[in-house]
């Protein structure tokens, strides 16, 4: 990885995966629709299906507890393992406990082939996130930190968005942070605080009311998207719809 730092590291990397794809589209995998019971195997195939139906038109895939409690995390690691090459894919744990309890989540969540791990800013750097960044640095991999979020009742935490922006954006293995759609002046504050060198995601397009494109237009990097793409029963013509707005944004 030479002597670049994490940051500009991953940077360079999601941004070179924008241009390569010509998106800005990760995929939120939150459910794998459209599947009876549990049976691993007919999960992973759907899985699979859908993955390589919108692989070409997407930059990375966010998977989280909603499959992490519903499917378990072999079946996650048999997904990441087979695109790993193609996509960068983010756990969204919203990690947000001690240090030492930080550490063995993300420990785990890194050797499953995990790129980034999304963490809660507001439990603070020290003794919280500090345990995810510990890990990070030892083998590579980078955190983003969620500073707002997009719900009606994140006021109070969105009260607080400019200190975790200032707390965390010296830490190296901190790469980037999230911040909602539906409060899309947080991004462009966010933006112009921080410049160009750290990565800004944004769910909130889509299903949560946002207009697809919001984000970027307001200076995310990426927008994160769940409901609209993987309940559709064509989810590769709704990507290619949406490729097309973000082209025009590329
Ligand atoms: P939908 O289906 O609404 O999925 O397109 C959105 C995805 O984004 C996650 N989400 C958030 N994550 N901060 C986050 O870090 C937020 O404010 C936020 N709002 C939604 C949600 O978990 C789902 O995967």
């Amino acid at each position: 990885m030479s002597t670049m730092s994490l940051r500009d590291y991953w940077v360079k990397t999601v941004r070179e995966k924008i241009m390569e794809k010509k998106s800005r589209i990760v995929l939120a995998l939150d459910k794998i629709p459209f599947v009876e019971g549990f049976d691993e195997e007919k999960l992973y195939s759907k899985c699979v299906d859908l993955l390589k139906a919108v692989e070409p038109f997407i930059v990375g895939v966010k998977v989280g507890l909603p499959l992490v409690v519903n499917y378990g995390f072999s079946l996650i690691e048999k997904i990441v393992q087979k695109y790993r090459k193609r996509l960068i894919f983010i756990y969204d744990g919203k990690v947000a406990d001690v240090a030492h309890v930080n550490e063995v989540v993300a420990k785990r969540v890194y050797e499953v082939g995990f790129d980034l791990i999304i963490v809660h800013g507001m439990v603070g750097y020290e003794g919280g996130v500090e345990g995810v960044v510990n890990v990070a640095r030892s083998i590579g991999k980078g955190i983003l930190v969620l500073a707002a979020m997009s719900h009606r009742g994140a006021i109070r935490l969105n009260s607080l968005t400019m200190d975790i922006l200032t707390e965390f954006c010296d830490v190296e293995g901190v790469v980037g942070y999230v911040l909602p759609a539906t409060y899309p002046s947080l991004i462009k504050i966010a933006r112009e605080f921080l410049g160009e060198d750290y990565l800004i995601l944004s769910p909130g397009v889509g299903a949560q009311g946002a207009f697809f494109g919001t984000a970027v237009m307001f200076g995310a990097d990426l927008e994160i998207i769940g409901r609209s793409i993987y309940e559709s029963s064509v989810p590769r013509e709704e990507v290619i719809k949406l490729s097309k707005i973000y082209s025009r944004l590329c």
